[in-house]
């Protein structure tokens, strides 16, 4: 009896461990998608607060942010991103959006002031912000509908 009952203890005990090891090596595989997300989350939350309160170095500093993790989106979703047309399709759209606005055509003249003068207003700052949302939501709805 009490052998048993022993031999029920130390397979419990057994079995939780192999259990915890089990889940472990599950969700091993999902924690750095779910890094880079929840980093990509935070910096969006920034990005919105810098953007609301006119913050323009602020916004600068966390939309490079952003971008460097667009750039590890890739790395953290490799099999999809190698599959899946449109979730690439995706990501360059979250890096479009994030591109500075230098690349925008400027007036002759403009590009060599705007070097030398430190950006003092960002008037299509929520335009921005907006556009980055919307190309976090457009990936969203098709491969994170949660
Ligand atoms: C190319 C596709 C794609 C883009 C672009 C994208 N996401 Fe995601 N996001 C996902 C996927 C897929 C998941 C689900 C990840 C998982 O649970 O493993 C996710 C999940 C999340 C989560 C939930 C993380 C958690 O705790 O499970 C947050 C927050 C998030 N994304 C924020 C953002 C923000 C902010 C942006 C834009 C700046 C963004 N994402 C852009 C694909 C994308």
């Amino acid at each position: 009896m009490i052998k048993s009952i022993i031999l029920l203890l130390a397979g419990a005990v057994a079995g939780a461990f192999a259990g915890n090891s089990i889940a472990h090596r599950l969700a091993a595989p999902h924690r750095h998608p779910r890094a880079v997300m929840t980093l990509l989350g935070f910096h969006h939350d920034r990005l919105d607060a810098a953007t609301k309160a006119g913050q323009c170095a602020d916004i600068a500093s966390e939309r490079a942010r952003l971008s460097s993790l667009q750039q590890e989106i890739a790395l953290a979703f490799p099999l999809t991103y190698k599959q899946e047309a449109p979730f690439r399709k995706n990501v360059d759209a979250l890096g479009a959006a994030l591109q500075t606005t230098a690349a925008e055509p400027a007036a002759a003249g403009a590009v060599a002031s705007a070097a030398v003068t430190p950006v003092a207003t960002c008037p299509d700052a929520s335009v921005q912000y907006k556009k980055v949302t919307d190309a976090c939501d457009e990936c969203h709805r098709v491969y994170d509908p949660a």
